[in-house]
């Protein structure tokens, strides 16, 4: 990798430095770890769920839903928290946060819609099928409409967006970890617990 390359997937990382610490505030990287296991087994249960006979079924994918609900709850704290410690960055450094590497920045702007998009097209699905859907025992999610069509459309972004988020999610895992252990830099220390 060049020198230029490198310091440019350097500062790809480089979003909210903490002046001092250099990282960021503690709710930022508990979310996203938390997020990041939330995604990963809804996608391990998705993926397994359509071979199952039909009773297990349809507990398993109570259990998927109320995972997945789970990542659609934490979006807006993550947003929240996320904006919050640009802020407090700016104002602890006194100049804006720049978005050095763009491709880093577009990596992470899908993951974030794609976050967004999945559980929604799974809820748009679930409230297509013409009767309520109860989870668990817990709550039921509500009756929209009964359109196999529209459900089934749905259904299909649904999966397609969640093997594509995984893809991505893949790459930019590997791309911190590179970071940290050939470029040996603090991105992905940052993001772990601990001092310095
Ligand atoms: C489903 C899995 C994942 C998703 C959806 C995801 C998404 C994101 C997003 C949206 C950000 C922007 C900042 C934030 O919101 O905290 C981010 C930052 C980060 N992610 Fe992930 N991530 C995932 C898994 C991983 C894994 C497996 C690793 C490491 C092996 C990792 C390492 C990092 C690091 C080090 C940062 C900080 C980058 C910076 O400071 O700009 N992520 N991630
Ligand atoms: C980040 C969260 C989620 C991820 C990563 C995810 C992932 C997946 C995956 C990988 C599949 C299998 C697709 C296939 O193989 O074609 C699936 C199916 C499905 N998901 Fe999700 N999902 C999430 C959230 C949700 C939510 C919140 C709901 C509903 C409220 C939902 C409802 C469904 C439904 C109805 C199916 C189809 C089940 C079937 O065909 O039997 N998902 N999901």
């Amino acid at each position: 990798m060049s020198v230029s390359s490198q310091n440019l997937s350097q500062a790809a990382f480089e979003q909210a430095p903490n002046e001092g610490s250099n990282r960021p505030i503690w709710l930022v990287p508990a979310l996203h770890w938390m997020m990041a296991a939330l995604i990963i087994t809804a996608f391990i249960i998705g993926k397994n769920m359509e071979d199952l006979p039909r009773d297990q079924r349809l507990s398993v994918l109570g259990w998927h839903i109320l995972v997945g609900l789970s990542v659609l709850g934490l979006f807006l704290p993550r947003i929240i928290a996320v904006i919050a410690n640009s802020r407090i960055a700016t104002a602890k450094t006194g100049r804006v946060q720049d978005k050095a590497n763009f491709a880093a920045w577009i990596m992470q702007g899908i993951l974030y819609v794609l976050m967004l998009a999945i559980p929604l097209t799974g809820l748009t699905a679930m409230t297509t099928i013409g009767r309520n859907f109860p989870v668990l025992g817990l709550f039921s999610l509500p009756n929209f409409a009964n359109n196999h069509q529209l459900h089934e459309v749905m259904e299909g972004i649904h999966g397609t967006m969640a093997t594509v988020m995984i893809i991505l999610a893949g790459l930019h895992g590997v791309a911190a970890l590179w970071h940290h252990f050939v470029l040996k830099d603090d991105v992905l220390r940052r993001y772990l617990p601990g001092k310095g």
